[in-house]
Parts: structure tokens; sequence; C-alpha cells
């Protein structure tokens, strides 16, 4: 009776072994460089993209199937402050590129990510024929407009609402377009990209200063880049297995919104800003349950052969953290209270300045912060303000002393049905199905708030909807 039981057990285990087993990645999608296409391939991408960018934003970043070019440009940028300059920067991109690895696929391309290895051409870049299908370089615009290929101004805009961020203001000129900027300038080379990033001994050192080392640079320059720069973490996460799961630093700061709110390590347990439903620990191996790729060789691969001083750590990495100045700061100010000048709060570079918004009580005991911009941000009563951000507000509750993040209540945006004059046809080639819906249990279980998660869900499917009417009336 025993012996049966056991190998009921054992025959239990195995099937649940094999089971997981086939969950996992056993044959990985190699992601191609440029070259490796044929030139029907490299015009199928090209058309690819175009449909991407034809789609209407969807406002959201969970279902890829229904994203358009523009939301990945619009997530990107409106949450670059916490993404670039700090620890999240490389899983981050990798995230971002998933996604987009799978809103390509739903247009019906099927060669995966394509990364262009820039560093191998770093002198001659210009004359890539990447340039042929995305627009010249050396364009005759007097913003650096790209006016050759399907990129070219006019009919090619930035995702609407954006172009204040998308460069410096003082840059001034045409705003709108899609602009290389640095004709003349040599890119990162790959010998660069082998001496400073794959001798590095610890995920701090790799990532380096990712605002202004080759990453910044391919910005700049091409627009678009990021499947080299995932190339290049892959890469050195083969040089030595400890590599594969070191992840280490720090935060921009605690008013990020995936921080705890309490001090600014960055753990890989974290969730990732844009797609908080993740963790920074499901994209630090790339042949995992949730990824399966890797990268080909490319002539920028210089051989690893060059580093003969590399030796892989012995042990686990032990991580390099920053003094976390920001506990001490909240723990002295629930102590010591917040106008108690002997302890002068330190204040970062993110802290808006006092003189800049307004405090109201409230007859509720409530506060209400007034933003220069209209907008307002409640706060409890028995919860005093610590520090308040640009887009929230760290406060300390009077009852247990821990602080807590508050955030803009927006009120929910109903769905109502665009006017359409037919019903759309789901076997509409350009139909796109609407974004799964999170369940509040879920969408409160992972920090967000409740009504911006239906809003944007009702925006979204409003979005989609009048998509599909005008694919069923054209
Ligand atoms: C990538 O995966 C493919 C199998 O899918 C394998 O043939 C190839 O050797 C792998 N490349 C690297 C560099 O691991
Ligand atoms: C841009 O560069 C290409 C390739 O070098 C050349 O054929 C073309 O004439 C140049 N165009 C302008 C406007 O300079
Ligand atoms: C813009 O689109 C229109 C209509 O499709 C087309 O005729 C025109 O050539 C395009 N302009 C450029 C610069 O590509
Ligand atoms: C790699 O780092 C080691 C140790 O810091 C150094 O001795 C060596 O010169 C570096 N190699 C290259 C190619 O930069
Ligand atoms: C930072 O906060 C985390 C909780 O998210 C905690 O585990 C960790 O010990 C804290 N780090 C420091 C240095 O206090
Ligand atoms: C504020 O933090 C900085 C950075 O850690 C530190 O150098 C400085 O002494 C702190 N100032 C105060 C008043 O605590
Ligand atoms: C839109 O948001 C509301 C919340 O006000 C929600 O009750 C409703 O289900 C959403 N609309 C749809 C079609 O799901």
């Amino acid at each position: 009776m025993k012996l049966t039981g056991g190998i009921i057990a054992l025959f239990v285990s195995l099937v649940v072994a094999t089971a997981i087993d086939a969950a996992q990645c056993t044959n990985p999608v190699t992601r191609r460089e440029w070259l490796e296409l044929t030139a029907t391939e490299k015009g199928q991408y090209t058309e690819a993209l175009m449909l991407l960018k034809n789609r209407p934003i969807s406002g959201q970043t969970r279902d890829p199937t229904i994203m358009s070019y523009d939301d990945f440009v619009q997530t990107h940028v409106e949450n670059a402050v916490w993404t670039h300059g700090n620890a999240q920067f490389y899983p981050y991109h990798r995230a971002l590129m998933h996604q987009f690895d799978l809103a390509i696929a739903s247009t019906g391309w099927t060669g995966g990510v394509i990364y262009w290895d820039w560093p191998s051409v770093s002198q001659n870049w210009r004359d890539s024929d990447v340039f042929d299908y995305f627009g010249a370089p050396n364009s005759t615009d007097v913003d650096n407009c790209v006016v050759t290929g399907p990129f070219s101004k006019p009919n090619f805009t930035i995702a609407p609402g954006l172009t204040q961020f998308t460069r410096p203001i003082a840059e001034g000129g045409d705003r709108t377009c899609l602009r290389r900027c640095g004709q003349d300038v040599v890119l990162t080379d790959s010998t660069i990209i082998i001496s400073a990033l794959m001798n590095a001994t610890t995920y701090i050192k790799f990532r380096g200063d990712d605002t202004s080392n080759y990453h910044a640079i391919g910005h700049t320059v091409l627009g678009v880049h990021h499947g080299l720069v995932d190339k290049v973490w892959w890469r050195w996460q083969q040089l030595c297995p400890e590599f594969k799961t070191d992840y280490e630093g720090t935060l921009i700061d605690v008013s990020d919104p995936v921080s705890d709110g309490v001090n600014s390590t960055a753990y890989a347990s974290l969730q990732l800003d844009s797609f908080e439903w993740w963790k920074i620990s499901d994209f630090l191996e790339t042949e995992s349950d949730l990824l399966c790729y890797n990268y080909s060789k490319s002539a920028g691969d210089l051989p690893l052969s060059l580093l003969p001083g590399l030796t892989c750590p012995s042990a686990k990495i032990v991580p390099e953290v920053e003094s976390p100045i920001f506990l001490e700061n909240w723990m002295q100010d629930a102590i010591g209270g917040l106008l108690n000048q002997a302890n002068p709060v330190n204040i970062s570079k993110r802290d808006l300045p006092s003189s800049s918004y307004s405090v109201t009580k409230n007859i509720d005991g409530t506060l209400t912060v007034n933003y220069p911009d209209g907008k307002k941000i409640f706060i409890p009563s028995k919860f005093k303000i610590h520090r308040v951000f640009e887009s929230n507000i760290q406060a300390i509750s009077l009852t247990n002393g821990k602080p807590k993040m508050f955030h803009e209540q927006k009120s929910v945006v109903l769905y109502q049905e665009p006017f359409c004059a037919v019903k759309p046809d789901p076997k509409n080639h350009c139909f796109l199905k609407n974004p799964p819906r999170l369940t509040e249990k879920i969408a409160t279980g992972m920090n967000l708030d409740w009504n911006h998660v239906q809003s944007s869900d009702n925006i979204s499917a409003m979005k989609v909807f009048e998509h599909n009417c005008k694919c069923s009336t054209q």
C-alpha cells in the first residue's frame, strides 16, 4: 500500500516536471541582424512597421497585439525618467522589446525582432542600406527631418502630443517629424563595446552610465536602436552563469512609481515601469518561461579572447548598494516632525520647491495639494506630507510611522460606444480585438489605481472600436 502510494507520488511528480519542462524555452528564436534579411524581408519588415504605426494609439501596454508604434513611443517617453540612468534600464528595455516583438508579429511579420549592429559600421554608418528603407540621414530639410522613404515628413509624425518631450525645447524647429541629428558623428565602435562593457565584472559596472554611453548616441543619431542594446546585455550575460541573474543598483529615487516609497534600492522583485504586472526578475534571462530568444552572431561581436583578464565571479555577486539616505530622512522626519527645523529635510532635485504648490486643509481633516498645472492630490487624515514630487506625494502615516505614496485620483472615463454606420466585422483583416481587462482584485494587488485602469481600458476600447468602424467602412 505504502509502496504503491510512493510510486504514484513519483509518477505524479514526473508528470508535473515534464509539464514544466514543456513550458520552458527549448528552442529559442534567434533574433537576426539587419544584414541577415533578404531584400524582400527588408521590405516586409518596413511594411510591418508602417502597419504598426498606422494603428490607433491604444493607450495601454498590456496587450501588444493592439499596440500602435506610438504606444511604444508614448510609454517610453512617459516613463523615461524612471527607466534611464538607473538599474531598471536594461530589463525595462528588454520588456519593451518583448512587447514590440509580439506587436510586430501581430501585423503578420514572422521574422521576429531585428537588430542593427551599428557599432560594426561606426565610421561609415551613413552608407548602410538601413537608410534606404528608413530614410536618408543626410536630409535636405532645415530641421534634419527625414524626407525620403515611408517615414518622411509630413506624412510620418511622432506620436501626437509628445512633441514637447521628444527633443530639447531649446533645439526648436519642427518637432513633429522624425529627425536624425549628428550626420557627421562617428558612432560608438565595437572595440569600445568590448573593452568598456564586456569587461565588466558586475551588472552595475556593465551598465555604467547609460545616459551618456553608446545607448545615448544611438537615440540622438538614429532614433530606434534598442535591439542592439539588448543584444549587448545578452552577450555580456553569456560570459558567466552569475551574470544571468545579476541585478543591482538603485532606482532614480523613491518617487519612482515601482518603489516601495521608502528607499531607492533596486531589487529584481520590483515591478517594471510601463509593465506593472511584470517583475524585473522576469526579464533577466532570455531563455525562460516568458522569454525564449537568443541573438545571432554579427560583425561587431569581437572575440572575447580579447578579454584575457576576465574571470567569472566565484560566488554570488554581492550587490553594491548606495546608502539609503531617503530611509533615514523619512524616519527622522516621522520622529522629529515635519516642521521641526532642527531636523532639516534632505530635499533632492526631484522634490518640487514648496513655493510651486499649495496645501489646503479640508474640513474632514484631509489635505489637498494643489499643483501649478491644476492637478490635485488628496492626502487622507492621519497622514502628513513628507515629500512632494512632480506626479505623486510621499506622506507618513501618523498611526504606524510608515510612508505611503499618493497619486492623482482621476475620475473614471466611461465607455460610450462611438457612432458607427456599420457593425464592425471581426472577419475584416484590419479588425482589432479589445485588450483583456484586469480584474479589480488583480489591479489593486499590483498597486494600480483602479480608476485609472478602468479608464485606460475604456479609452482603448473606444479607440479600438473607432478603428474597427473605420476599417469596416473602407
Ligand atoms: C540560439 O538558439 C538556437 C536554437 O533555437 C541554437 O541553434 C543556437 O545555437 C543558439 N545560439 C546561441 C548563441 O546560443
Ligand atoms: C545623401 O547620401 C547619399 C549616399 O551617400 C547620396 O547618394 C545622396 O545624393 C545624398 N543626398 C544629399 C541630399 O546630399
Ligand atoms: C504622403 O502620402 C500621400 C498619400 O498617400 C502620398 O501621395 C505622398 O507621396 C506622401 N508623401 C511623402 C513625402 O511620402
Ligand atoms: C579588463 O579589465 C581588467 C581588470 O580591470 C584589466 O586589467 C584589463 O586590461 C581589461 N581589458 C580590456 C581589454 O580592457
Ligand atoms: C529597502 O527596502 C526593502 C523593502 O522593499 C528592504 O527589504 C531593504 O532592506 C531596504 N534597504 C535598506 C538598505 O534599508
Ligand atoms: C543630504 O544628502 C546628501 C547626499 O547623501 C548628503 O551629502 C547631505 O549631507 C545631506 N544633507 C543633510 C542636511 O542631511
Ligand atoms: C468602463 O468603466 C466603468 C467604470 O466606470 C466600468 O464599470 C465599465 O465596465 C467600463 N466599461 C466597459 C465597457 O467595460
